[in-house]
């Protein structure tokens, strides 16, 4: 009962403004005839260590960035992201050493969006569901600039694209990065009134590079005088607010047995790798992607950690002596049409208050 409220509030307010902590997640897109970054209004989104990426370098470290600034505007042409952040180290990827990183920063979109559309994961997307990212290196003598669709598993596809451009300054007095992203949009692109989007910073002086990197949840971009469609609003918003007792989902989650596959704030007993860790869960996860999460997990199966950090030595070696991955730290199995199943069990049992719960208590996991 609770929750249908809550969803009728959403609905009842949307052309205005949206219920509870969605706001937070809103970005609105000012329309301006002309780009005047003087006038831009900065909204602030936290980013996390996203921890299903593991590099084989010991040295890497998470970055001390965590958060970042965001405003936009849409010229009836085009729309604008300014970015800023902190970030204490300029670092600049030399041309020849390849033990030193630059910092960078991207945008990530789904491919589809609006009414229907469901959320790509947040890392890079999901079969079936992709996203396009672009993307921005600090290389000495190179303008690093990049756009690709990605699907996870390995179909990351470098797309031509002349529409977009991707500026990143830093600031040495203010110890600050201000990175201005433009793309010529269509009216169509922006016929839904609000569009996905997710940035991710990397700190080269941490040693980041690809997949180690700070990432935010999905976000939202609200373009002003567009009327959001009502249905992928609610959608959007499931779980934002006050849905649930967080103690209570804790609890269920230990009574469920999930701390045996992962591990999580005062919970550590799993083997590592065996899942993925869930302890900033919630900084950079939605909530309805949470609840997909618990009830359906093999409605996104996330990519392995690097599993040739594990052999199985109770195997034959192979000529080379190499030992053969271990299966166990395999995060899916694939059924007989080759499609991934998660090795996580859905739990599609537990009752709607139970399901409830545990995302509240994940969504303070950050
Ligand atoms: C048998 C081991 C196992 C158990 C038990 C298990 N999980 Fe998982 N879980 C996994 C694996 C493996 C993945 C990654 C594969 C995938 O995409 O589903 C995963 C993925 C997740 C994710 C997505 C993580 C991310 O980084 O996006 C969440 C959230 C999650 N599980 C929550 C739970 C909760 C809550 C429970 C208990 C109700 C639970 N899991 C029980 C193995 C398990």
């Amino acid at each position: 009962m609770k929750l249908k409220l809550l969803t009728m509030g959403v609905i009842g307010v949307v052309a205005t403004t949206f219920a509870d902590s969605f706001e937070d997640d809103v970005i609105n897109v000012k329309k301006a005839p002309k780009f005047d970054i003087s006038t831009v209004e900065f909204k602030k989104v936290n980013v996390y260590p996203q921890a299903t990426v593991r590099l084989n370098d010991k040295n890497a470290k998470s970055a001390d960035i965590d958060e970042i600034q965001v405003g936009s505007v849409y010229t009836g042409k085009e729309i604008y992201l300014v970015i800023k952040w902190k970030d204490d180290t300029f670092s600049v990827q030399p041309k020849l050493t390849t033990n030193k990183y630059g910092d960078g920063v991207s945008v990530q979109f789904p491919v589809s969006y609006g009414k229907g559309k469901t959320l790509p994961y947040i890392g890079m997307g999901n079969e079936g569901n992709p996203v396009v990212v672009y993307l921005r290196k600090m290389v000495e003598n190179r303008d690093y600039v990049k756009s690709f669709v990605s699907e996870a598993f390995g179909s990351l596809t470098e797309q031509r694209d002349n529409t977009f451009s991707l500026e990143m300054n830093y600031d040495k007095d203010k110890k600050e990065y201000i990175a201005i992203f433009k793309r010529v949009v269509k009216p169509t692109d922006l016929k839904p009134g609000i569009i996905p989007v997710a940035f991710a910073v990397w700190d080269g002086d941490s040693l980041n590079r690809g997949g180690k990197k700070n990432i935010s949840s999905w976000k939202f971009l609200k373009i002003e005088g567009v009327n959001p469609d009502k249905s992928y609003i609610s959608y959007l918003s499931w779980g934002y607010g006050n849905i649930g007792d967080p103690n209570r989902g804790k609890e269920l989650m230990v009574q469920n047995g999930c701390n045996g596959c992962h591990n999580y704030a005062d919970q550590n007993n799993a083997l590592p790798d065996l899942a993925p860790n869930l302890s900033k869960i919630g900084g950079y996860s939605n909530p309805v992607y949470l609840r997909e999460s618990i009830i359906n997990p093999s409605a996104v199966v996330i990519r392995n950690l690097n599993i040739n950090r594990h052999y199985d030595k109770s195997q034959q070696p192979d000529k080379n002596g190499a030992y053969p991955n271990n299966e166990m730290y395999t995060w899916y199995t694939k059924d007989e049409k080759g499609k991934r199943v998660s090795k996580m069990p859905p739990y599609n049992y537990l009752s709607e208050q139970d399901v409830n719960d545990i995302v509240a208590y994940l969504k303070t996991l950050k």
